[in-house]
């Protein structure tokens, strides 16, 4: 028998056969990423369901040298969560079945779950105690707990209640050799030395696999206000942020930019989804406030804001939403954005962070820098702008693609200048998505010899074999 058979052998064992996946037709869903980009063979898929069985595949993968890859709910949108083509086949760690909601402490303002935990999950177990789990993105249906763990996800709620690393009190992890760490403490305040679970959070699961987490809760919102309007130009957008923050503080928990572009695809591309205002406009804003305060207040802050800005000619035109389907209606335009793009073309999608009073001139250079190479160019822009995070998209219609020989490298190309605009204004390549396989060589150009240098070191502390998750995030 070869290493890899005895391998899934020895796994199929321990697991139980239905918990190791080899046949094509079962693997396939795992080895392929949500944007069909990045597909290539892995020995098998394992499914454990504990942390015990965790540690063991980890044990196992270690002692026969065969690369392990963690896998959440394959929602990358950098090629993180699948396997490369170069190098051994790995065996995908799927944490599926690891979806157990341990302990809910409500004084504690804590929520302990496993790693396999789809977000909306633990959103959903938090507000039936009336507390809220704040991270929220538009793969909430899908991704895990474990996932946006090991990515730092972002998402819409970043501007009131910071990425998923200011959320998480705790973690248990899966170390390289297979031993487990327990760090699942739920405190506010622990200065006993490195904080260990910071290392562990946004490392796509290079340092180890993510089993458990405890999370920070804060109290529900009792009430939504939400409205889309549309700013005259992205200078505009940016005033309006501002009135909002003085005049709503931080009742403030939304507040997301797109172009006229996003949001007819959403329109064209995704069943049920209708512009909110009457004519077109080049310009979109979506704006949420939400406390534990009566609604018609929120309402009227909302609007007072509104209203001033459109005296000082600031605003084309507004509509606030008069029910709890009508918000959802706006907010499913906001969700649906990637699905809407994966219909029209191939983006080459950046999550460029710049400060936020220097998103206008972001938007405005990066336009100008991509037209400059490829005129006419199509640019889809959606992004975060409460708290500086920009999604400026080049893309290519599916038949250039087909056609142009040159579509993938000038794709690379296009958006490194958009970056290259980004760092020229004391911004960042990767806000939110993480490094994956798509980041590298950005990584490798932005990144100082200092911080590879003490990247590469930690990693070799931790997983000197190079078994873990090997070729991504670490150039
Ligand atoms: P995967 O895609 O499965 O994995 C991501 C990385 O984490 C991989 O490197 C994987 O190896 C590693 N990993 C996964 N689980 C573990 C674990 N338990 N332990 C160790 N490593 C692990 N991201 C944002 O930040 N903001 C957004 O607004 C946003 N919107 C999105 C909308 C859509 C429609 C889609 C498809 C994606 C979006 N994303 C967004 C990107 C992605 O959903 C998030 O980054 C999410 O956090 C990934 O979670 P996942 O469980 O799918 O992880
Ligand atoms: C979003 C993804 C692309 O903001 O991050 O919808
Ligand atoms: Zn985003």
């Amino acid at each position: 028998m070869d290493t890899g058979a005895a391998l899934i052998s020895r796994l199929s064992m321990e697991l139980g056969a239905d918990a190791v996946l080899t046949a094509a037709s079962d693997v396939d869903g795992f080895i392929e990423d949500f944007r069909g980009r990045y597909k290539a063979d892995a020995l098998c898929v394992a499914q454990p369901a504990t942390t015990q069985q965790v540690s063991f595949v980890v044990r196992a993968c270690a002692e026969s040298g065969t690369p392990v890859l963690p896998q959440g709910g394959n929602t990358s949108l950098c090629g993180g969560a699948v396997p490369a083509a170069e190098g051994a086949r790995p065996v995908i760690v799927s944490l599926a079945r690891m979806r157990r909601i341990r302990n809910i402490d409500v004084a504690n303002g804590s929520i302990e779950v496993e790693a396999g935990c789809v977000l909306k999950t633990v959103q959903d177990a938090a507000a039936q105690v009336q507390r809220l789990y704040p991270v929220s993105l538009g793969a909430e249906g899908s991704c895990q707990i474990g996932g946006t763990i090991s990515t730092n996800a972002g998402g819409t709620g970043v501007l009131r209640y910071g990425n998923t690393r200011e959320n998480v009190l705790g973690l248990e992890v899966v170390l390289p050799d297979g031993s487990i760490w327990n760090g699942l403490r739920g405190l506010r305040k622990d200065n006993t030395g490195i904080d260990l679970k910071q290392v562990f959070i946004g490392a796509e699961g290079v340092l180890g696999i993510v089993t458990a987490a405890t999370l920070k809760l804060h109290p529900l919102p009792t009430h939504r206000s939400v409205a889309w309007f549309a700013p005259v130009d992205p200078a505009a957008a940016l005033r309006i942020l501002g009135m909002f923050q003085a005049g709503c503080g931080s009742s403030l928990s939304a507040y997301e930019l797109m172009n006229a572009r996003q949001l007819e695809l959403v329109i064209k591309n995704v069943r049920d989804r209708r512009d909110p205002l009457s004519a077109a406009h080049a310009w979109h804003v979506l704006v949420e406030l939400s406390d534990i305060r009566d609604a018609a207040g929120l309402d009227e802050a909302l609007l007072r804001t509104l209203e001033q800005a459109t005296q000082e000619d600031l605003v084309e035109d507004a509509v606030l939403a008069t029910s709890d389907m009508q918000r959802h209606a706006l907010w499913e335009i906001r969700h649906s954005v990637t699905e809407a793009n994966k219909k029209e073309g191939v983006g080459f999608t950046t999550d460029c962070a710049v400060p936020v009073s220097a998103v206008p001139a972001f938007i405005e250079r990066a336009t100008r820098a991509v037209h400059a190479v490829e005129p006419g160019m199509d640019i889809v822009i959606v992004g975060h702008m409460g708290d500086g995070n920009v999604h400026f998209i080049p893309m290519f219609s599916f038949d250039e693609w087909k056609t142009r020989p040159d579509a993938a490298t000038q794709g690379a190309a296009l958006r490194h200048c958009v970056n290259e605009v980004a760092y020229e204004l004391g911004g960042t390549f990767s806000a939110e998505h993480g490094i994956g396989q798509t980041g590298l060589p950005e990584m490798a150009h932005y990144k100082s010899d200092v911080e590879l240098t003490l990247m590469r070191a930690i990693k070799r502390a931790l997983d000197p074999k190079n078994l873990m998750n090997p070729g991504r995030l670490i150039p």
